[in-house]
Parts: structure tokens; C-alpha cells; sequence
């Protein structure tokens, strides 16, 4: 781990314009960092605003007052190309759902990624992490729609680590996987995330799971929100 920021939150303040409770602030999150190469278990009570944030540091939401810094890069200043740009190769991303594109297949899906990201095709990785995962290699022609929704969460998580991005965020990302699978998932991720001393950044009700990480954050704790 070096003493670089991956996230650096400050006066960070969220709220839904379309709610009519104006003004009352999801999140409220004075500041917050992380380091790069920290492994975060972060869990809060559904509704407590997890995945709003997840969203605000994936650049998917814009705040309505403060600023998040990824890496030494505001994001939120962006235009919205250079986001993308500096979403698709900095940021492995994996949400419970919605993350793959049905109609095509799962090599495609992973193809996508690797090419938004910039890097270079490499079959033997793609391989690779299809056998820490337990997925057989046939699966990579069949349609994403085609696969269960466990086999979907793992083809996601191949994608969001294909390109070793400095920083993942994952949204309940094992909530479909049976113990075995779940636990050959965090094991690859986090051993993924030492490797390329990559952060990384992982919401989860399941509390046992967060002995794998380094920290272990309750969402209460950095959100003054009430
Ligand atoms: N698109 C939206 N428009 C308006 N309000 C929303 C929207 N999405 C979420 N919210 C509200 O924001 C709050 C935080 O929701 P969020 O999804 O971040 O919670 P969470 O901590 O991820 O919950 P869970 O553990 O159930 O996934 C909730 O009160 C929710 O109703
Ligand atoms: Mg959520």
C-alpha cells in the first residue's frame, strides 16, 4: 500500500431533486478518504444511501454540493467525455445488476469493456480469470441474458478486473452466489486488488465477509445525514 489518495471526499452533500422532502441531504459526508490500494467493507441499512455514494464516486451521479477526487482527479469537473474516458480506464465497476449487455455474448461484454478501458486483448487473461472463478470456458459464446444471475455477477466481475483499474467498486456483488462461489469471488478480487495495488471499494450486507478487507466502514460513521 503507498500513501497515495484513491478517494478523497469534501463537503460532500447529495440530495434527490426530484424528492419533495427539498433540502433534506441523503448524504452529508464532511470528508472521507481512501488510500490506494485499501480494501473497504462498506455496509450501512438499506436506504441509508451506500449505493448513492457508490454512484457519486463512480462519477454516475454529480453532487449537489462538494467534491469527490479520484486519484488526484476532480472528477465531477470533467466534461462529460472525459468522464467516461477516465471512468472506463480507471474504474472496474460491479452493481448487483444491469451490468452486462444481454444480447451479446459474455466475450463480447468483456471485449467492450477492454476496449472503452484501452487496453490491449488478451485471451489467455480472460481465461484465466474465468478458471478462479469456476466459469467453463464455453460460457464465453453463450448470451449474457443466457447465463444465471450468479454466472452474470462473476462474468461482471472479469470485466471490471480485466484491465487492472486502479479502483473497484462493487454494489452487492456476490448477493446471487452460493458460500463456495462467494468465496472464491472476494478471494480473487482482493488478491486481484494486492497484485495491482488496486482499492478497493465494496458494499455488502453480508457482515461476516468483512474480516477479508482492511477496513470496514459503516456508512453512519462518515454520513452526518440524518
Ligand atoms: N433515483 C432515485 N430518486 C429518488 N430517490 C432515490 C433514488 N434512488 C434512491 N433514492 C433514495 O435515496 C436513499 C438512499 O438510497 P440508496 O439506494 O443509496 O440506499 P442503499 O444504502 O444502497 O440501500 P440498499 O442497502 O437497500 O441497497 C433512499 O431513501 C432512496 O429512497
Ligand atoms: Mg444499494
Amino acid at each position: 500500500m503507498t500513501n497515495t489518495l484513491s478517494i478523497n471526499i469534501e463537503q460532500l452533500r447529495f440530495h434527490w431533486k426530484n424528492k419533495n422532502t427539498s433540502n433534506s441531504a441523503v448524504l452529508d459526508i464532511p470528508q472521507w478518504h481512501v488510500q490506494q490500494g485499501e480494501s473497504i467493507f462498506l455496509h450501512g441499512p438499506s436506504g441509508s444511501g451506500k449505493s448513492t455514494l457508490l454512484n457519486l464516486i463512480g462519477g454516475i451521479l454529480s453532487p449537489t454540493e462538494g467534491k469527490v477526487t479520484l486519484l488526484d482527479t476532480d472528477i465531477h469537473q470533467l466534461s462529460s467525455t472525459q468522464k467516461d474516458r477516465f471512468r472506463a480506464k480507471n474504474i472496474g465497476v460491479i452493481f448487483q445488476q444491469f451490468n452486462l449487455v444481454p444480447y451479446l455474448s459474455v466475450l463480447d461484454n468483456i471485449r467492450l469493456g477492454q476496449q472503452f478501458s484501452g487496453a490491449k486483448y488478451d485471451l489467455s487473461r480472460i481465461q484465466d480469470l474465468c478458471n478462479s472463478l469456476n466459469l467453463t470456458i464455453d460460457l464465453l459464446h453463450q448470451k449474457a441474458n443466457q447465463l444465471s444471475t450468479g454466472q452474470q455477477q462473476r462474468v461482471a466481475m472479469i470485466r471490471a478486473l480485466y484491465h487492472r483499474p486502479p479502483l473497484i467498486i462493487a454494489d452487492e456483488p456476490t448477493s446471487a452466489l452460493d458460500t463456495d462461489t462467494r468465496d472464491e469471488f472476494i478471494q480473487l478480487l482482493l488478491q486481484e486488488g494486492q497484485q495491482n495495488n488496486c482499492t478497493v471499494l465494496f458494499v455488502s450486507h453480508d457482515k461476516p465477509l468483512a474480516t477479508h478487507f482492511d477496513r470496514s466502514v459503516a456508512l453512519g460513521e462518515i454520513n452526518h445525514a440524518v
